[in-house]
């Protein structure tokens, strides 16, 4: 393929070569053939002249004779030789009525016969004399004295052939000097035109700086500024349409491709997406329970890059290799995952204390009060600078593109920026980021936003977050704000500050392998032992106090007592994955929730039925979908969210498009889902009457609210949320190489 281009290079410059000929060729024709045109045409200007001499000097001499009188030969004669004085006329002659020439002026020829004029009036009439003189002769019968004679007006022809000739050389110059003057411009206008498109911003973001000439990829400059174009209109054309692109794995590998090429995409999170236990002596592989991570998993099997976590499974450190990884996903490996080791001490300062005492209640709105720590911000920033130095190590060159994920790491931007300053740095914030009144009680605010404005890009799922954080920025540091470009500048350095919604894949891993729904439905039923006449809402989350647990319960209370007919022929399972469970809230929250649960259920439980079936364990997501396809509907009632991917969890496993959806107005979901219940779970009174709502609403219904959603969450699915942050990350990079050029 590259031997046909450089091959088709050099027969290109031989066609052009021979085109140049050519057209040299065809201008030398055009040339001559428009110098002849041009003596034709003179030589008739030139004879129309004559031919209008003659018949003002005819007009002449006959009002002369007719005014004057002239006598026959002497009078006539005179005036003849006066006019024929004008160098223009060669001579003039008068012919008797016999035919004979009478008279004639000194220079005109007298061989000729007047007979052959008898006819002739005023058009003239080319003659060649027996010397080979060329002449003009004009006839206008003439009375004088009452003879009828005729003039004869006679012009040499030399004067026509010494014009035309002139002609020819004159209009032969002008053309020649035209064509070289258009040579030259349009020379002139090629070179520039050329040189223009190779120096344009689209070459240079190209990385063309070479000077012209084949490259090692045997293109010309102008073959590989037409694929540039055309590669840029192409992607232009694809990602400009935004929604429209079918998001897969394929199309974000293209992206990385076309966009990004050779471009090392590495992630950081403190979750890892696998985690290795050992369970009664064996190792057992778990995926655990994060929106970061079922989100970040399928981008990263995607990019194929390095996933750098904390390895905090206790069979971690047996199944990674010296240099502390391992290929993931361990049944199928794409990417790589480099595992941090942290001491008890180093979690429990950083993301036990700084990260989830601290930023996690400061970040939502749950009336948690945040703890703040001198010595859980001095382990934070620690741990923050180990990540930044494992980063440096795995990179494999000067600006690798670093996902940051999340408020463990609000440092780790600024740090890593210092390290490897030509570095795309995207950090995508997961949780809700508050009000400047509310973050002004942070005692480390302005070194957060320090840390986080070490990033190129900074994503948050919603412009309402962003706006908070430019509120942030604009109080308690000394920044600009660029609102009209989204952006932070601070010391001469931009960071674009952009919503991003997270999702999920689409379809989803985890409803592959699902059995129909109405076997999901008999499994769910047979494993919680519910009558077929029961119908099921599903809660599944982390055991969390910003999920809305407590409230969601509450609701199923109030249901219960406004609608009693509810009793016996509704439960809400709630599966809650045990988290964080050595901090005091969370402890609490495990505990009070299952006070609660069993005391509603003591209150209507009956005949072997109870009404709230809490589950306090992990569940991979087969298990959850599971739940989700054998669900009436599921309840989603954050307190305070950023995105909340249960919510689209449940829309993509049914595929029956069956069940209802109730969704918190205060998780990031309700802005793209507003087809679902949305309720203030505040409210328990207006969550039971949702729940109420939920039960009762027809299968048509269902059906309408399911398909919106669903065409919603496929078509914004989270390679489209990658592949937002990677466009962006793939301009900056863009603008960033023709700034150095400038
Ligand atoms: C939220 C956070 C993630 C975190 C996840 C699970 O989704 O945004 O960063 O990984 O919760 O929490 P955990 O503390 O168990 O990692």
């Amino acid at each position: 393929m590259i031997h046909a281009r450089q091959g088709f290079g050099r027969e290109g410059d031989r066609r052009g070569v021979a085109h140049a000929l050519l057209g040299a060729l065809a201008g030398v024709v055009l040339i001559v053939a428009i110098g002849f045109l041009s003596s034709i045409i003179v030589s008739g200007w030139i004879q129309r002249d004559m031919d209008l001499r003659a018949e003002l000097i005819f007009h002449s001499i006959r009002d002369r004779a007719a005014a004057a009188g002239l006598d026959e030969k002497g009078a006539l004669s005179r005036v003849m030789s006066q006019i024929a004085e004008d160098e223009r006329v060669l001579g003039l002659g008068y012919c008797a009525g016999n035919g004979k020439l009478a008279i004639a002026t000194s220079e005109m020829p007298m061989n000729f016969d007047c007979r052959l004029f008898e006819r002739q009036h005023g058009v003239g009439a080319n003659l060649t004399m027996p010397k080979g003189d060329r002449i003009r002769v004009n006839s206008f019968p003439l009375t004088v004295r009452a003879e009828r004679g005729r003039l004869l007006v006679a012009h040499d022809l030399a004067a026509v052939e010494r014009g035309e000739r002139r002609a020819q050389t004159y209009v032969a110059a002008a053309l020649a000097a035209m064509a070289a003057g258009f040579t030259v411009l349009a020379a002139a206008l090629a070179l520039s035109l050329r040189r223009g498109w190779q120096q344009s911003p689209l070459m240079a973001a190209q990385g063309s700086a070479q000077p012209p000439g084949p490259r090692a990829d045997g293109l010309s400059g102008a073959e590989r500024g037409v694929n540039a174009l055309l590669a840029d209109l192409r992607l232009r054309r694809r990602f400009a349409q935004g929604v429209q692109v079918k998001w897969s794995p394929e199309s974000l590998r293209q992206l990385l491709h076309d966009e990004l090429p050779n471009a090392q995409v590495m992630t950081v999170s403190n979750r890892e997406p696998y985690i290795h236990n050992r369970v009664d002596g064996e190792i057992r592989l778990q995926t655990p329970a994060s929106g970061l991570v079922s989100a970040l998993e399928p981008v990263m099997r995607a990019c194929r890059g390095v996933w750098i976590a904390h390895g905090g499974g206790s069979a971690d450190r047996d199944t990674v290799d010296g240099h502390d990884r391992l290929p993931v996903p361990p049944a199928n490996p794409a990417y790589s995952l480099r595992r941090v080791w942290l001491s008890d001490e180093e979690q429990d300062g950083y993301y036990y204390g700084a990260a989830n005492e601290g930023l996690w209640p400061l970040c939502h709105i749950a009336f948690v009060r945040p703890t703040f720590r001198d010595q859980d911000w001095a382990s934070f920033r620690a741990v923050n600078r180990r990540f930044a130095e494992t980063v440096v190590e795995e990179a494999t060159c000067e600006n690798p593109i670093v996902l940051v994920q999340d408020y463990h790491f609000a440092l780790l931007p600024r740090m890593i920026r210092d390290r490897l300053p030509k570095a795309t740095i995207v950090t995508f914030w997961h949780i809700p980021w508050p009000n400047a009144e509310t973050f002004s009680i942070c005692p480390w605010r302005e070194e957060i936003l320090d840390g986080l404005l070490g990033s190129s890009i900074l994503g948050f799922h919603t412009q309402f977050h962003c706006n908070n954080f430019f509120d942030a920025a604009d109080r308690f540091i000394e920044s600009r704000i660029d609102r009209e470009n989204s952006s932070i500048w601070l010391r001469c350095a931009e960071t674009l500050v952009r919503p991003y919604p997270i999702s999920i894949e689409w379809p989803p891993r985890a409803l592959a392998g699902q059995p129909p729904v109405a076997q999901c439905r008999a499994n769910v039923r047979a494993r919680f032992g519910l009558g077929e006449d029961v119908r099921i809402a599903v809660g599944v989350e982390r055991f969390d106090y910003t999920k809305g647990i407590l409230d969601r319960m509450r609701a199923v209370e109030d249901l219960l007592s406004l609608a009693p007919h509810w009793i016996g022929r509704f439960v809400l399972i709630q599966v809650a994955a045990p988290t964080r469970s050595k901090l005091d809230a969370y402890a609490a929250l495990q505990q009070e929730a299952e006070q609660l649960a069993n005391r509603i259920n003591a209150a209507y439980a009956r005949d072997g039925w109870k009404p709230i079936h809490l589950v306090v364990r992990h569940h991979e997501p087969e298990e959850v979908f599971e739940l989700f396809r054998a669900a009436d509907a599921c309840i989603v009632s954050s307190l305070h969210d950023g995105m909340n991917l249960v919510a689209k969890e449940f829309v993509g496993a049914r595929d029956d498009e069956r069940g209802v959806l109730i969704l918190s107005s205060f998780a990031g979901a309700a802005y793209e889902l507003p087809e679902a219940l949305i309720v203030n779970p505040y409210d328990t009174h207006c969550m039971a009457l949702a729940y109420d709502r939920a039960l009762g609403m027809s299968p048509e219904e269902q059906g309408d609210r399911m398909r919106v959603m669903a065409q919603q969450i496929s078509a914004r699915n989270v390679y489209r949320w990658a592949a937002q942050m990677l466009l962006d990350a793939a301009w900056l990079r863009k603008r960033e190489k023709i700034a150095v050029r400038a």
